[in-house]
């Protein structure tokens, strides 16, 4: 049977096992799919130990995105832009292939989950680390009027806003409202919020969390208090699986059915 695992570390509570397995059953492809601990100096090998025993596919978590980015031969274009690899299989000549469905994964989550067009809109995304930099190039193929990137330490906002070719401020700076606001900082991991302005809300503003959880998140929960709807990263967790099985099995599995499914169980 085809195998396929993620690697991170921490990694006993990923749930891509079981977003995989539900995915499996509903396209009825024959497939394993576990977790792997990775370890901090063995992560290559582990790696290159998994595909020589025939694994067919890799998952890439925190903290080793950047790693599987550099050990790889061919890269999306997605994945350059990222600079990290979420994705990994190896082509028939032996090359390590590595992709990034992050950011296609939340796109497509705000778009088709949700009904909300990016297309001439003034988006705002709080954050200029790692996670941020993987949904830039998604959320610029569709055309979006501007994206501002918004950063505590100004000059990482900066650093990305040059090579996206979009805006950068710090949070104090902002001024009016935005049509979209994404969070993509992870100060809501640690129950904080950047500090940001009321305005930065308008009557049509659409908000995104990049993290979900059961409760609503801090964001969103500043977001609903100001009249603001919004979504969770839930979509976002579920479709970056569902574009990382698509690319391993050319069969595109249904995100929303998942999503909801996981959401009743969560509750
Ligand atoms: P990730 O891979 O999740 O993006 P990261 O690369 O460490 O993780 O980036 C974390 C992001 O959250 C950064 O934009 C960080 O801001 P700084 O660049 O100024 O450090 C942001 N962040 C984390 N805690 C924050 C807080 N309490 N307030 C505002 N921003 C915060």
């Amino acid at each position: 049977m085809d195998q396929y695992a993620v690697v991170g570390n921490p990694i006993a509570h990923s749930k891509s096992p079981s977003i995989h397995a539900y995915f499996a059953t509903q396209t009825q492809q024959s497939l394993t799919y576990s977790t792997l601990l990775g370890d901090e100096v063995e992560f290559e090998q582990q790696v290159r130990d998994f595909f020589q025993q025939g694994g067919k596919g890799l998952n890439i978590t925190v903290p080793f995105k950047e790693r599987a980015y550099a050990m790889c031969d061919i890269l999306s274009q997605r994945a350059k832009q990222a600079g990290a690899v979420n994705t990994l299989l190896m082509g028939k000549n032996g090359d390590l292939f590595g992709d990034n469905t992050d950011g296609i994964g939340m796109v497509r989550d705000i778009i088709d989950n949700h009904q909300v067009s990016l297309k001439d809109k003034r988006v705002l995304i709080l954050g200029a680390g790692g996670a941020v930099r993987g949904v830039l190039e998604p959320i610029l193929s569709e055309q979006p009027e501007s994206v501002t990137i918004a950063n505590r330490t100004v000059e990482k906002a900066q650093a990305l806003a040059d090579h996206f070719d979009c805006l950068a401020s710090s949070f104090d700076a902002l001024e009016g409202s935005f049509d979209i606001i994404i969070n993509g900082t992870s100060a809501s991991l640690s129950g904080n919020l950047p500090p940001l302005k009321d305005e930065l809300i308008g009557d049509q503003t659409w908000c995104y969390d990049m993290m979900y959880g059961v409760e609503r998140t801090i964001f969103l929960q500043w977001a609903h208090e100001r009249g603001a709807d919004g979504a969770d990263g839930l979509g976002m967790l579920v479709g970056q699986a569902a574009e990382a099985f698509y690319l391993w099995r050319q069969v595109r599995p249904d995100s929303a059915s998942l999503v909801a499914h996981m959401r009743r169980q969560m509750l």
